[in-house]
């Protein structure tokens, strides 16, 4: 493998700019192909094998590209796919719900800890299986939020729709008394101080992005697989959907402007 190799990352769309954001901070000599599957968003309501069908699917545009690794930014992806893209895909395959799994096992004090998601991430089990592999005594209470992430890219993030869904999601957590909750969308840290206010000042959120832009750090430097530290990275962006869509929305979540966009075909 060769360092000049860019990094591989998918999401079903937006979001997982958010984790994009992340790994261009931490690794800003790394090139990154980023594809948003935004004609097939939002995967939450989405069954087990259609995921795994689109992840595999974005996987090989990736592998066919050249990346040296691949990023599942994308929570209900990594939940319903990541092993089975880690057996089938010949580069290593990254995925967000183990890192923030031993961030929140890490942090707890009471050893109770909350997950929001959507449904297919809390359908899943993966965050209780990540989290009890790493201590089983923690007890670990789900949220799902259906719409929730529908309702901040919908360009309205603060709106009062999304108010009321932020205060239904978080009730259950704060009734059961986590100290820690898994913001486990990536959609979800766009509205991190509103869920702070539900949840309460003293409760810990952990997001996706910055734990998995770390895990992908360590892996390039244990592999030797680090580009040179005085090139400047670039991305390539790709969209299922439409690409003007894609820029627009995408930019929110970036923070940073995006150039050009591909369009990229699938299959339905
Ligand atoms: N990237 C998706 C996730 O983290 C956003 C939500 C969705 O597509 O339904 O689960």
């Amino acid at each position: 493998m060769t360092p000049e190799a860019p990094i591989g990352m998918f999401d079903s769309g937006v979001g997982g700019l958010t984790v994009l954001h992340a790994v261009m901070v931490r690794l800003p000599h790394e090139d990154v192909v980023y594809v948003g599957d935004t004609g097939r968003f939002p995967y939450g309501p989405r069954t087990r094998d259609e995921l795994v069908g689109y992840a595999r699917e974005l996987t090989a545009v990736l592998v066919e590209r050249g990346a040296k690794v691949v990023v599942v930014a994308c929570n209900s992806a990594t939940a319903a796919a990541l092993p089975t893209l880690q057996r089938e895909c010949p580069v290593p395959v990254l995925g967000v719900v183990t890192p923030e799994a031993r961030a929140a096992v890490q942090a707890t004090r009471n050893r109770r800890v909350g997950v929001l998601a959507t449904e297919a991430t809390v359908a899943s089990g993966r965050y209780v299986d990540a989290i009890h592999d790493l201590d089983a005594g923690v007890e670990v209470v789900q949220v799902a939020c259906p719409g929730l992430a529908e309702a901040i890219q919908g360009g309205e993030p603060y709106s009062e729709r999304t108010l009321e869904l932020a205060q239904a999601t978080c009730a259950p957590l704060r009734e059961a008394g986590v100290d820690t909750v898994v913001l486990g969308c990536t959609h979800y840290p766009l509205i991190r101080h509103m869920l702070q206010r539900e949840l309460g000042a003293d409760v810990q959120t952990i997001a996706a992005a910055e734990e998995l832009a770390g895990e992908v750090a360590a892996t390039l430097a244990r592999k030797g697989w680090e580009r040179d530290r005085g090139h400047r990275g670039g991305c390539a962006f790709v969209a299922t959907g439409d690409p003007e869509a894609f820029r627009e929305e995408g930019t929110r979540f970036l923070q940073l402007p995006i150039g050009a966009v591909e369009h990229l075909d699938v299959t339905g």
